[in-house]
This record gives structure tokens, C-alpha cells and sequence, in this order.
């Protein structure tokens, strides 16, 4: 079976400040998986903020280079440096952001900006053809560019920005979207219609992604595998129902425990039981090791624990 994406044992260490005050970050520690080309999937990533979840898309999307391992994308190394490389690249990997409205500039139409994606990646200039291809992105978010046209970013919902967001990234009809945090700023009563749309590109338009979140519950909905970070280490990693059924390592069972805490809803931040918080934290900076288990997913165990 060949492979879209591989993840090979990918670390990435931030080090800032000077002689004096060093300060180290390892936001990914040794990250290992892969995405199959023959199927189709939607493969979430789960943690808190900080845990690492955005650092590890920056350096699937070529915007940030490993300290460590490598990716490779259909077999070549993510190639970040090269104009017409990272074109061609870019044209199969493409991301939607958080927050639609820092997407899109408050200033400029919203069709300028798909058309400037149609531009650079169908290397034309012939207005039918971008409009045609603008139309067509549209119409697979379930809008059009006859709803679009003339509009400015603040005279649409989020969720209608966000879909112009999925619809741009879609115009080079590429094979995996990194979706990072893609319905966090979408009101709640939207959200629901978004994750449908990522769902419904994979099982109708066949597009893998990578689908970046701490909410288990949509996580729950659409994913096939997931895994779990917790401050820049795998700590969990599986088929989706597997886990989040029946989480095993602390970390992820205290992840499910907080959804029901509203304290913090929303926030990425974690808020329950103390005992339970020790528990999923004592290891945290400890290397431990995945280890495979019978149904299929991988666990991070300590040595003593
Ligand atoms: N450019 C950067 N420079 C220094 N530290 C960074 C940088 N980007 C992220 N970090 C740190 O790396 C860790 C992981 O951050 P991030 O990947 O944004 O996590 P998440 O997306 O899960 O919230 C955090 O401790 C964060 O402060
Ligand atoms: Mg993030």
C-alpha cells in the first residue's frame, strides 16, 4: 500500500533567547505516522493548547522545518525551500486556519482571494476558466460564486467565511487539508454543518484531512484514527471509537473526563478532578514508549509505572 503522508519520527525543538535565559520548547517529540493514498480518511489530532497540534501542521505544510525525522508527502520529503517545488506541493497539501476572519483581509472581496488561488494554481489568466473553477469549489462547500460575488468578508456568517476558506484551499483539488482548529471560532449552531462538509469531502470528493482539534465529541462524529498529544508526545493513537470509547492512557482518559466539565469549555484547557489531573500529569516529560496493543492502537507506558 503507498502512502500520501509519512510522518517519521518528526521532532521539533524551538530554543529562544540568548546566552543568558535560555529557554528550550519541545512542542513535537518524535511524532510516527502515515496516511494510506488508497484510502480516504479523516485523521484527527486531539490535545490541549500547547500540546504541539499546530507546530505539527506548520511542519506538514512545509511551514516549519523538523529539528528532527523527517515527512515525506507521496514518498518526497517536504521540500520547503524552491519556489516552483513548494508551488507544486502546496497544490496537493492545503490548509484552512482557525479564524476565517484573519483569513480573509477585511478590505478585499472574498472572490479576490479564491481568485488568486485559481490563478496561481491552474496558471492561467482566462476569466471563464477562474470563474468556472471558483464556481466549482463554491458549489462543493454548498455555496456558489453568484451567492459569493461582490461580498466582503464581515457581510457573511463565520461559518459561510469558513466555507469560503475549505472552498479556496479545495481549487487546486488537492488530496489532504490540514484543518487546523477549523470550527473553534464558528458559532456552535454552525459548527456541526462544517464538520458534515469535512466529512462529506472525504466520502464524496475523496480528500483525506487532517483534522486538528480538542473536541472530542466532533472528533467522535467524523474521524477514522486519531491520536492524542500530550505537551509535544504521542500518547495515544488509534482507530478513533477504539480509543475514545475506552481511552487507556491517563492522559487521554482525562481528556474525555473534561468534556463534561464546562468550566473550561471551549478553551482547550482541562478542568476535573485533582487525583485524575496528577495521574494523566506525573509523566508528563517522561519519554516512556508506544506500545502496540492487541486492538490495534498504541499506548505510551512508562517504565515502573
Ligand atoms: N514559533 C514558536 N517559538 C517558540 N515556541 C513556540 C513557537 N510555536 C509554538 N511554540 C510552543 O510550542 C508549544 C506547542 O505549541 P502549539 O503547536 O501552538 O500547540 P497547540 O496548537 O496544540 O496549542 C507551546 O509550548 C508553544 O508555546
Ligand atoms: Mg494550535
Amino acid at each position: 500500500m503507498s502512502s500520501l503522508l509519512d510522518i517519521r519520527n518528526v521532532s521539533k525543538r524551538f530554543t529562544m533567547g540568548g546566552l543568558f535565559g535560555r529557554k528550550v520548547v519541545d512542542a513535537v517529540v518524535d511524532a510516527n505516522f502515515s496516511l494510506s493514498a488508497e484510502k480516504p480518511e479523516i485523521f484527527t489530532i486531539i490535545g490541549e493548547s500547547g500540546s504541539g497540534k499546530t507546530t505539527l501542521a506548520r511542519m506538514i505544510l512545509g511551514l516549519e522545518d523538523p529539528t528532527e525525522g523527517e515527512i515525506l508527502f507521496r514518498g518526497q520529503k517536504v521540500d520547503r525551500h524552491g519556489r516552483a517545488k513548494r508551488l507544486d506541493f502546496m497544490a496537493n497539501v492545503q490548509p484552512v486556519f482557525q479564524n476565517p476572519f484573519e483569513a480573509f483581509n477585511p478590505l478585499k472581496k472574498i472572490e479576490r482571494y479564491l481568485e488568486s488561488t485559481a490563478r496561481r494554481f491552474l496558471h492561467t489568466t482566462d476569466k471563464a476558466v477562474i470563474d468556472k473553477a471558483m464556481d466549482e469549489a463554491l458549489q462543493k462547500v454548498g455555496l456558489s460564486l453568484k451567492e459569493v460575488r461582490g461580498r466582503f468578508p464581515h457581510e457573511m456568517s463565520g461559518g459561510q467565511l469558513q466555507r469560503c476558506a475549505i472552498a479556496r484551499a479545495l481549487i487546486p483539488n488537492p488530496p489532504l487539508l490540514i484543518a487546523d482548529e477549523p470550527v473553534s471560532m464558528v458559532d456552535a449552531s454552525l459548527r456541526m454543518s462544517i464538520v458534515n462538509l469535512l466529512k462529506s469531502l472525504r466520502d464524496d470528493l475523496g480528500v483525506s484531512v487532517i483534522y486538528i482539534t480538542h473536541d472530542l465529541a466532533t472528533a467522535y462524529y467524523i474521524s477514522n484514527r486519531l491520536i492524542i498529544m500530550q505537551r509535544g508526545r504521542i500518547v495515544e493513537m488509534g482507530d478513533a471509537r477504539t480509543v475514545l470509547d475506552n481511552p487507556e492512557h491517563p492522559y487521554s482518559r482525562l481528556l474525555k473526563a473534561s468534556v463534561l466539565s464546562t468550566d473550561d469549555a471551549g478553551a482547550g484547557k482541562l478542568a476535573t478532578d485533582p487525583a485524575m489531573v496528577s495521574l494523566a500529569t506525573d509523566m508528563v516529560g517522561k519519554p516512556g514508549r508506544l506500545v502496540d496493543r492487541a486492538d490495534g492502537r498504541s499506548v505510551r507506558v512508562y517504565e515502573g509505572a
